[in-house]
Order: structure tokens, then C-alpha cells, then sequence
């Protein structure tokens, strides 16, 4: 899919964000690095922040945690929870698509965000998060809860 919302200047600036992240990766056991940026929506001054992750991994090998999910606990333990897209992207893989786990914590900042990968041609593929996992768990299925949430 390639209809996008960003322009070709944001898309470039994303993905070279990313490609920056994975260089700080720790992977010791995977030798896999991965790098995720996120781009939020403007703030009331009309600014945007690229917030950037990458993987890290553990000697207990399951509490390895993707890049995808650093970027948004970084971003979202800063005070930014409005997101317009995320690019993802490997040092050794093209393109590098995002486990399940990631696709549901990306699904619950909005149905609507992009999330950009590249080819190894260096061509773009576009989607929403919401075409990626269509059959989510939200917070509209917990809609007690959906106000505090926000
Ligand atoms: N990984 C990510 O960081 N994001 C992805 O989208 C796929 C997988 C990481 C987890 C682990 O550190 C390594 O890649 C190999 O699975």
C-alpha cells in the first residue's frame, strides 16, 4: 500500500531517524538490530518530535523488548500520546515488519497511524496501523475505561 499523509521530506526524515536508532541496539544474542521512530502530531505550537527506539535485548531471553516498543514508552513517558507515524526498519532485514505484540501497542494510540517501511530498493511501503491488525482489542471493548484512558 502506498497512500500516505506525510510528505516525502517526513517520510525521509523518519526513516533516517530510524536507521540512526538501531545503531544503539543491544543485541547481543539475536546480532539483529532494529530501529524504530515515531512522529508525533503537532503540539498546540504547531511543532512535531521524532522519537526514536531500538531493540534491547536480556540474558533472560524473553524480556527482550522490539525498538517499536521503546519508542513509544519513550515518547509516551514524555507527555506525547497523539501520533501520526512510526517507521521501522533492520540493519540486516528489508522490509523489517512489526511482531504482534508491537502491531496491538501501536494500535493503542489510534487505528490511524502510519507506519512506514522501506524495500531494500529503498522504496517506501505505507499502511495504517489499523490495516495491520484489523481485529484489535481496544479500548472501545472496555468502555468503562475508555474515558480515564483518553
Ligand atoms: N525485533 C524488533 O525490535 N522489532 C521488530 O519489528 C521485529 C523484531 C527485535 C526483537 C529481537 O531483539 C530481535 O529483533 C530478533 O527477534
Amino acid at each position: 500500500m502506498s497512500i500516505s499523509n506525510l510528505s516525502h521530506e517526513q517520510v525521509k526524515q523518519l526513516l533516517a531517524a530510524s536507521h540512526e536508532a538501531y545503531q544503539y541496539s543491544y543485541v547481543p544474542y539475536s546480532r539483529f538490530p532494529v530501529g524504530a521512530a515515531i512522529l508525533t502530531e503537532p503540539d498546540a505550537q504547531g511543532q512535531r518530535q521524532i522519537i526514536k527506539g531500538c531493540n534491547i535485548e536480556n540474558a533472560s531471553f524473553g524480556l527482550a523488548i522490539c525498538a517499536e516498543r521503546v519508542a513509544i514508552t519513550k515518547a509516551v513517558s514524555e507527555g506525547h500520546r497523539k501520533f501520526s507515524a512510526m517507521a521501522i526498519t533492520a540493519k540486516h532485514t528489508a522490509p523489517c515488519f512489526c511482531c504482534g505484540t508491537c502491531l496491538q501497542f501501536i494500535r493503542e494510540f489510534g487505528a490511524e497511524i502510519e507506519i512506514v517501511f522501506e524495500n531494500p530498493d529503498g522504496s517506501v511501503l505505507h499502511y495504517k496501523i489499523g490495516d495491520m491488525l484489523p481485529y484489535a482489542f481496544t479500548k472501545d471493548d472496555l468502555p468503562e475505561f475508555a474515558e480515564e484512558a483518553g
